[in-house]
């Protein structure tokens, strides 16, 4: 017994378990700065987080609709990653000026460019508002009557938040599965303008072979600029605005990063699950990845195939590739790191804590509750992944299934059809389309079949024939006659055979599927609020944090080494020597541009820190975020993880889970020599 006791004191011990773990509520930054402290960091709780003085949250924006930028001058100047800005940075490229080719650079402030629909958003505070929210609703209520309850309450909520108008807006998010309520109030910009990019061999330097990995060496950076009316005001786009000047920005360290430093992100993480059943991380690492995987690997190869053979046809396909392939690359970490942490026998074994302890209580009998709901849903919700993988990857039936909506606006359907058809390779689609569809009969079982589809097998007698006739027969491969088309065409594209069989499977979803998968959705969600609360009681001792939804977090840790197989040690920092060493004409990925030889050639450059490695835990909408020092100055900016750590949003290992982050000195460098644009330098402020 004695044994046993000191070997789980030594475990206790040794484990760290909360070691640089945890997306936390910068309002409940009270909790956590005395360990932020202990671990380096030099500021007071309110320089990160007030809603009374200017402090370091009003220097952070949640930027588009899924990444983090950053405030770095007085004059809204923004940074945010390369691949957060690359969609606008495409859309203002053209043969005459190819931005994501050549990089952009405005040389002044009217060079900047405007971008239509980009917005940022500043929080502007955040707070408990549960009792608020539950005001009304007891104990007995349906779960439909709750959901009225909250929905009224939340929407006076928000509509006393937003009343000053001027660009404010609210929502109230569930945290903890809805045990807890918290009302964020933003203000968002809506013109933002495009002010610097390096050319993509060096914001995407590495593309999707170095993705998700380390060495990297990746200057994934654009920079923006936010403007306001002349009250400083959110406003549309005019030429009468001025820059924005923000609260707050980030003073720009030049110290860099040394292993062991105290680094801090402060961003918009995504989504994560920590805190499910064994079942639903079984379902994701021997079910749902696995099977997406190998459907993507299928489509990927056929991509590659085409595109080895035609430079105009990679071209056309390098950005789908790359879309494919990164949750394709993320998943494979995912999986085999669910696996290594024997994430499912753990939870296993916690349930079983967990289950004798809540025996008598009201939690008795959720862990078998969750188990019997995951078994009805599972199938469905496969069915559903399956249907998103294949049905909905084919390009054919994307561009026929948005046709009636954009029939209306000739211009609009115009631009739409000379978009599709200059990045679409017809023989890939086939392919994909043969391979999809035969995937989709093998590997589902037959009541998960829609029946046209078996009709259709029957029909034709194998998915060969069947893709001759529909690609021969459908309009929606000729772009003339898709131009062609008018308001009055409505009816003939709704029998053309492309339409016809994505709305066949469309209605199979909305009928078969969706209405289970909704159902027991909501039931899982029920019985995780349950679940969630008795976890907190379970373990009253463990801090636990909400899982993240992209609203703003704080995830401190520091600079990090790690090792990422036996006998292989990664140090955490990279420099321009590596990218050298990459640099390869002949390798599309490793190729850079001829400015940044003749510089390296000067001499001097070899130490050029480019990206470092910390142990923050992030996820998707982390990009772009600040990555801070223990002067709360900058010093990165954060884009990656590494993908032996990437299971992080559903289990956290600190040996192994790291985040990536351009140092912020290669982005100078760039301004510099590769953007002649150090006038820049003038507005921000360098802290050493
Ligand atoms: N893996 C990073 C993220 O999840 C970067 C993605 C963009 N880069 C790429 N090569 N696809 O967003
Ligand atoms: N690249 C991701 C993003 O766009 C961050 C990587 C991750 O941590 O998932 O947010």
């Amino acid at each position: 017994m004695k044994r046993i006791l000191i070997a789980l004191l030594a475990v206790l011990m040794m484990a760290p378990a909360w070691a640089d773990e945890g997306m936390w509520l910068p309002v409940l930054i009270g909790q956590r700065i005395k360990d932020m402290r202990a671990k380096g960091f030099k500021l007071k709780a309110e320089d990160v987080y007030s809603v009374n003085k200017a402090c370091l949250k009003d220097a952070v924006v949640l930027f588009g609709s899924g990444c983090t930028g950053e405030l770095v001058s007085g004059e809204g100047l923004l940074f945010t990653n390369h691949h957060c800005g690359y969609s606008q940075i495409q859309r203002h490229s053209s043969v005459e000026h190819d931005y994501l080719k050549d990089g952009f650079w405005a040389m002044s402030r009217d060079q900047e460019l405007p971008n239509r629909g980009l917005t940022v958003s500043f929080l502007e505070y955040m707070q408990d508002v549960t009792d608020a929210v539950l005001k009304g609703y007891s104990e007995g209520m349906t779960e439909r009557q709750r959901d009225s309850v909250i929905k009224v309450n939340s929407q006076g909520l928000v509509a006393e938040a937003v009343k000053e108008g001027k660009g404010l807006r609210a929502n109230v998010e569930a945290l903890f599965y809805g045990n807890q309520y918290f009302l964020f109030v933003f203000r968002t910009f809506r013109d933002v303008r495009l002010v610097g990019a390096p050319p993509s061999s060096i914001g995407k330097f590495g593309g999707d072979t170095d993705n998700w990995m380390w060495p990297r060496h990746t200057g994934d950076f654009s920079i923006f600029r936010i403007y306001a009316d002349k009250d400083n005001n959110p406003a549309d786009y005019s030429e009468d605005n001025v820059p924005y000047q923000p609260k707050k920005f980030f003073k720009i360290s030049r110290k860099g990063v040394k292993e062991g430093d105290f680094t801090f992100v402060y961003g918009c993480p995504g989504s994560t699950k920590e805190y499910v059943t064994s079942d639903e991380v079984e379902y994701t690492g021997n079910v749902s990845d696995p099977k997406k995987i190998a459907l993507r690997t299928k489509r990927l190869d056929i991509m590659k195939k085409y595109m080895a053979q035609s430079q105009a046809v990679r071209i056309q396909y390098s950005s789908k590739a790359a879309n494919v392939s990164n949750a394709w690359k993320k998943w494979q970490g995912e999986e085999k790191g669910i696996r290594r942490m024997k994430t499912v026998d753990k939870k296993k074994e916690y349930q079983e804590r967990f289950k004798q302890w809540a025996k008598g209580t009201r939690y008795d009998g959720l862990v078998e509750r969750l188990e019997a709901l995951y078994a009805k849903r599972n199938p469905y919700f496969l069915a559903y992944e399956y249907y998103n993988e294949t049905v909905r990857s084919i390009e054919l039936l994307q561009i026929a299934s948005g046709m009636l909506n954009v029939l209306k606006n000739k211009k609009a359907k115009d631009a739409a059809v000379e978009a599709f058809f200059k990045d679409y390779y017809q023989p890939i689609d086939e392919e994909i389309f043969v391979a999809m569809m035969k995937a989709f009969d093998d590997e589902m079982p037959d009541e998960f079949k829609p029946d046209y589809f078996k009709q259709m097998l029957k029909q034709y007698g194998s998915v060969e024939a069947w893709r001759k006739d529909l690609f021969s027969k459908s309009m929606f491969t000729d772009k003339e006659k898709v131009l062609a088309l008018t308001k009055e065409d409505s009816e003939q594209i709704k029998k053309d055979p492309a339409y016809v069989l994505y709305e066949a499977f469309y209605q199979w979803y909305f009928k078969e599927l969706r209405p289970v998968i909704n159902d027991v959705n909501s039931q899982i969600r029920l019985a995780y609020r349950d679940y969630m609360k008795g976890q907190m009681e379970f373990e009253p001792q463990k801090q636990f944090y909400p899982d993240a939804n992209l609203t703003l977090r704080i995830a401190y840790g520091n600079v990090k080494g790690y090792s990422p197989a036996d006998g292989i040690y990664y140090s955490p920092v990279s420099t321009l020597k590596g990218i050298i060493e990459k640099d390869n004409p002949d390798i599309f990925d490793y190729n850079i541009p001829q400015t940044l030889r003749d510089i390296y050639a000067e001499g001097g450059h070899d130490a050029q820190p480019v990206c470092f490695l910390a142990t923050n835990h992030t996820t998707g909408g982390n990009s772009g975020s600040p990555v801070i020092n223990a002067d709360g100055n900058l010093v990165g900016i954060n884009f990656d993880r590494v993908w032996e750590g990437t299971m992080s949003d559903i289990v956290y290992d600190p040996s192994v889970c790291r985040n990536i982050s351009l140092d912020i000195r290669y982005l100078l460098f760039n301004i510099e020599h590769i953007g002649h644009a150090a006038y820049l330098f003038d507005e921000m402020v360098f802290a050493d």
